[in-house]
Parts: C-alpha cells; structure tokens; sequence
C-alpha cells in the first residue's frame, strides 16, 4: 500500500501523461485517459504486425512520449532510442524504464526528428506515430526517416476522414486539373491555427496522401494493422525525393555531409 501511495505521488509530480503505463506495482500513469486505455489499445493491433523477436534488431522511436511503444519492443529484445522534443516526457520515459527494469535496452534523450539531419545512423526500425502531424516540415522529416530505416517503419498520422484510394493517373493535363478536387486526389488540410486546441497541429493528410507520401519517400505499405497505421519497408530503388533531400542537406549542413 505505502509503495503504491508513493508511485502515485511521483507519477502525479510527472505529468500530466498522454501515455497510460501500467507499472509492475498495478499503478497507472493515465488511468484517465480521455481516449480510453491509450495506447494499449492501439498496440493489441499493430502488435501482430511487428516481429515478435526483435533480438539483435537497433530501435529509434521518434517522438516517443512516455515511452509506451519503446518498452513494447524492448520486451521484444530491441535496443531501442527514444526521443522527444519535450523535456516532460522524456523524464517519465526515463523513470518508467527504471520501474519496468529495462534501462539496459532502452534509452532516452531529449530530441527532434530535423536532428537526424547531422546522422546518416540507420535503424532496422524506425518507430514514426502521431509525429507527422505535428510538424511545419512534415515531408522532409519522412525523407530524413527514410534514409534513418533499414529494414522497417512504422508510421502514423492523424488524417482526414475517407479511406485510401486507388493511386492518381502518373500525369495530369494541366486543363484535367478538377481531378485534383476529387476525394481520390491526395491532399494535406493545413492547419492555421490549431485542432483540438492544441496549436503544434500543422498538416492533415487524406489517406490516400499518407500512401502518396510514403512511396514517394522511398517506403512500400506493407500493410495498415490500425487505422491511421502503415506499416512499411524501405524500397531497393532509390526515392524520388532523393535529389531534393541531398541538396537540402548540402546547403544546411555544409559541402561535406
Ligand atoms: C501525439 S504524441 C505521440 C506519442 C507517441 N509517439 C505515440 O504514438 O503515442 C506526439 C509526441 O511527439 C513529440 N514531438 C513533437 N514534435 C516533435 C519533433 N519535432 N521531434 C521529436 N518529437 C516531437 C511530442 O513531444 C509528443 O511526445
């Protein structure tokens, strides 16, 4: 009872959370959750789509909150680097890691997806959700995530609502242009001002634009275990975007990148 009194107390000194953790002791860090038991019921279903032995696999969960998704793969035997931009949450993840036991296989830093900028280190997965969505630059970080993954991604955005069309005709007349008005045409709503309330909203993508986005980036959608959830390999060939991604670079960071 004492030990479970004082779990609360640093879990409440903590947040507020936007991942409900189950701790060993039965403890919750969002018990509350306005979405319900998040993201636990997100994971029941992409969890069939991830190997389930990740020993030897290296992990970068981007964006990684509390660390829900890096304790998940780390159970699965990944090393697994989770970053985040706000200092919140990567002290719970780092406290949680500690309550879990797993501070050999994970680790926490406080980070931004631009960063991979300066890194050409890739990862056999890349863990990429609820991310995209919150970004001025969104294609350019998915290009930056697609050179970071070797062997898998596993994406997620907030969209618009409809489901994913077939792809577009590979060129359009400049007079069929009305076709770009159609539901199947890929499109991103730009957000002024904010969702939610919540002003760090900047692109909603349709679904049929978050597949665009990612075969245009270099991905193959092996297949989507969750609304809003793709999951994806890196293609041989490389993207279209890799001209525009390399000249990026040279100007930000120098001729020697
Ligand atoms: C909606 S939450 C998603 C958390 C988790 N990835 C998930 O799917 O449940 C967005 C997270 O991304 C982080 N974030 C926002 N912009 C970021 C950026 N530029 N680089 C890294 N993390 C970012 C936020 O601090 C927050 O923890």
């Amino acid at each position: 009872m004492q030990a479970q009194v004082s779990s609360r107390e640093q879990i409440a000194s903590l947040g507020p959370w936007f991942h409900n953790l189950h701790l060993p002791d039965g403890t919750q860090t969002a018990p509350d959750h306005p979405f319900g038991d998040f993201p636990q019921f997100k994971w029941q279903h992409v969890a069939q789509a991830v190997p389930e032995d990740l020993q030897g696999w290296t992990v970068l969960d981007i964006g990684c909150n509390a660390g829900f998704y890096t304790f998940e793969l780390a159970r699965r035997g990944a090393q697994v680097l989770g970053i985040d931009v706000e200092p919140m949450y990567v002290s719970q993840a780092r406290w949680a890691a500690r309550q879990f036991g797993l501070e050999q296989q994970v680790d926490f830093i406080e980070g931004d997806v631009y960063q991979l900028m300066s890194s050409s280190r890739r990862y056999d997965l890349v863990w990429f959700t609820g991310v995209f969505y919150h970004l001025r630059y969104p294609t350019l970080a998915l290009d930056l995530v697609r050179r970071a993954t070797a062997r898998l991604l596993v994406f997620q955005s907030m969209t618009m609502p409809g489901e994913p069309q077939e792809p577009v005709p590979p060129d359009l007349p400049l007079e069929r242009r009305d076709l770009m008005l159609a539901e199947s045409w890929p499109k991103m709503a730009f957000v002024e001002q904010a969702v939610a309330r919540d002003n760090s909203n900047w692109w909603v993508p349709n679904a049929s634009c978050v597949e665009a986005l990612l075969r245009s980036a270099g991905f193959e959608v092996l297949c989507r275990p969750e609304h809003e959830f793709y999951v994806c390999r890196p293609t041989a060939v490389p993207p279209r975007s890799h001209g525009d991604l390399t000249r990026l670079l040279r100007v930000l960071t120098g001729p020697d990148s």
